[in-house]
């Protein structure tokens, strides 16, 4: 059965996949505010910025990237729901984790 060797990397790759979409999608959509340096600005990598945010929860989280939040325009018109949730996933990933309940 030589033709199975593929397998143990298809493992590997897919799961690389899923996170690079939503990176993908935060580069294009959300990288222009939140990796500038802006101060006004919840910064990707600050586990202090990120912690009492990603404690509101992922739905939480879609509704003020969907509708706007402050002055965080919204992105509904533009975005599908489960792409704004990976991009999500990838800034909080990125940012110290969801927050442990
Ligand atoms: C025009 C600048 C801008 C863009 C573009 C932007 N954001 Fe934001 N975002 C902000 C600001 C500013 C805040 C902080 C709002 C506040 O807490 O007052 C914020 C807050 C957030 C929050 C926390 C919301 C909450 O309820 O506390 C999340 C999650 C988020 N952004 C994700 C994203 C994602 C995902 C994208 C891309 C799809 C994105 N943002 C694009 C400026 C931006």
């Amino acid at each position: 059965m030589r033709n199975t060797s593929f397998l143990p990397a298809l493992l590997i790759i897919l799961p690389l996949a899923a996170t690079a979409s939503g990176e993908t999608i935060y580069e294009k959509h959300c990288a222009q505010c939140h990796s500038k340096g802006d101060v006004n600005v919840p910064q990707i990598g600050s586990v202090e910025q990120w912690k009492f945010r990603s404690g509101y929860g992922p739905k939480s989280l879609l509704y003020s990237v969907k509708n706007g939040h402050n002055i965080m325009p919204s992105h509904g018109d533009v975005l599908k729901d489960e792409d704004m949730s990976a991009a999500i996933d990838y800034i909080v990933s990125k940012s110290g984790g969801w927050a442990k309940k």
